[in-house]
């Protein structure tokens, strides 16, 4: 496969195709990319990936697909996993299809979270839940040639997210109860999109690549965190997991970080909460 980007980002006409561009990650790419090269974002509804490219996206040229369009409900994909299958792993192999070089996005939920210092990409995967077993097949999915970028805990200021869910609980109420028991980064859309843009313009090998935010903390410091930050005078109540009683099991610890040279490292995810409440508040 050819990979001709530093050419056609200097002449400033990559042409780049976003798929689930109406999600919060593929808003952000879309801003990220936009700068540079043509940018193709198709939402849900242009393109439903679960079925095959048109004759017309076939055609189309593309230097670079940004996969962002997934199955994200994390709880639903456990009452119908067929259909979670059918977008994740079904839709990944779809956009493959294209035979462009491809971002597929995948997700610290491939972990089981037994482990207790920070999983990097050697790390055997073992998924808890029906949505992380889609994400694992959707990475094989994607093919030899594609870059899997593994990331967590997203927030934006689009979109469903903890950041937006809070800011909405911690205005209505005096106490939340949040789970204290899982282990992660929390990491903001607009800092991923920077470093996916840092892999493709680098044109760093293909394969997995773990891009985290910097630092790690609960749900429940997060939760804190938020209100803080938005001076919002809720209180946070610690719980387990158990308590919360999902349906889908997540891992305990899923820290990510990367073993590989040259991986894009991302600010601390304090620091994105502020870049995303500052974008909130434009
Ligand atoms: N959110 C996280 O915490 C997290 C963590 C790690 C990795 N990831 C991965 O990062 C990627 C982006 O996630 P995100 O947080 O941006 O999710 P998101 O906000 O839920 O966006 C996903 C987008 O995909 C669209 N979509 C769903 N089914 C589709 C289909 N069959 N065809 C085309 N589009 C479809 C959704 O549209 P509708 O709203 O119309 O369904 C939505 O716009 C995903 O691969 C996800 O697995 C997410």
């Amino acid at each position: 496969m050819e990979h001709e980007h530093p050419d056609l980002v200097r002449a400033g006409r990559r042409r780049v195709l976003i798929t689930g561009a109406g999600g919060q990650l593929g808003r952000a790419l879309a801003q990220e990319f936009a700068a540079d090269s043509q940018v193709v974002a198709l939402g849900h509804e242009e393109w439903d990936v679960a079925h095959p490219p048109s004759e017309r996206l076939l055609q189309g040229g593309f230097d670079v697909v940004l996969h962002a369009a997934a199955w994200t409900d994390v709880n639903g994909a456990e009452a119908d996993p067929q259909g979670a299958t059918a977008v994740n792993v079904g839709g990944t192999a779809n956009v493959a299809a294209l035979g462009a070089p491809l971002v597929a996005f995948s997700t610290d939920y491939v972990f089981d979270g037994c482990k207790r210092e920070p999983y990097v990409e050697s790390d055997g995967p073992n998924p808890l839940s029906a949505y992380g077993r889609t994400k694992l097949h959707a990475e094989a999915a994607a093919g030899p040639d594609a870059w899997i970028v593994r990331s967590s805990w997203l927030f934006g200021p689009t979109g469903k997210n903890f950041v937006r869910t809070m800011l909405r609980l911690g205005a209505e109420r005096d106490e939340v109860a949040v789970v204290d028991d899982q282990r992660g980064c929390p990491t903001y859309v607009g800092h991923l999109a920077s470093a996916v843009r840092e892999l493709v313009d680098a044109d760093l090998a293909h394969g997995v690549w773990h891009v985290a935010a910097d630092g790690d903390c609960t749900w429940a410091d997060f939760a804190e965190a938020i209100f803080h930050e938005a001076g919002l005078a809720c209180r946070v109540r610690r719980i387990t997991s158990e308590e919360l009683g999902r349906p889908a099991r997540r891992p305990a610890y899923a820290v990510l970080r990367s073993e590989r040279p040259g991986a894009p490292s991302l600010p601390h995810w304090r620091d994105g909460l502020r870049a995303c409440l500052a974008e909130i508040a434009r």
